[in-house]
């Protein structure tokens, strides 16, 4: 893995596309430096496919607005391929691991109740996050939020 480059924002667009989270023409703003480091703990690495095939997969956390000591899961992507072989799982440990080293208490995913994410929710379940609240309708209509956490220190 490595850091988010300025140069790496068609990849990420290319990944996340390829991965069903945007279509094309909502991902754009992706390309547009908001992956690139704030200063203030935002962080986005990618990794680089072997096959030279664009990235692998790409994960980004940043800081909670208001919370203390809390960070969003604001986007984790693997390309499609190389699903299913502990690579998401690897990322998340990086970033718990990275995020308990720097004194962090809570770690904040919000993904989607919709079937399509039904893959997506195990995954966050077995990775030891908890649900804690559905909100209807929240993306768009027919698309709930849904909210879990993981506890990163007692
Ligand atoms: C979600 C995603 C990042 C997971 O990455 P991945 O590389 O496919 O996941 P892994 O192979 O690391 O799976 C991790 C664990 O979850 C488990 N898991 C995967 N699918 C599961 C399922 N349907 N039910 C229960 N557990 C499941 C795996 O068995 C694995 O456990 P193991 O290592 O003990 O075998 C990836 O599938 C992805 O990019 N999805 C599309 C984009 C997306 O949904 N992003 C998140 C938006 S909030």
């Amino acid at each position: 893995m490595r850091a988010f480059g300025p140069d790496d924002g068609p990849s990420v667009v290319d990944l996340v596309v390829a991965a069903g989270m945007f279509a094309r023409d909502e991902a754009g703003f992706l390309a547009g430096g908001v992956l690139e480091p704030d200063g203030e703990g935002s962080t986005c690495l990618v990794e680089d496919a072997a096959d030279g095939q664009g990235l692998a997969s790409v994960l980004f956390y940043r800081p909670e607005d208001s919370a203390e000591r809390a960070y969003d899961l604001t986007m984790i992507a693997v390309r499609p391929d190389l699903q299913g072989g502990g690579r998401g799982a690897a990322l998340m440990r990086h970033a718990e691991d990275d995020l308990r080293e720097r004194g962090q208490r809570l770690l904040v995913v919000r993904t989607s109740g919709t079937d399509q994410y039904a893959r997506t929710r195990a995954f966050y379940r077995h990775l030891g996050y908890v649900e804690h609240a559905r909100v209807p309708d929240y993306w768009t209509d027919g698309d709930d939020l849904v909210l879990f956490t993981k506890r990163l220190s007692a």
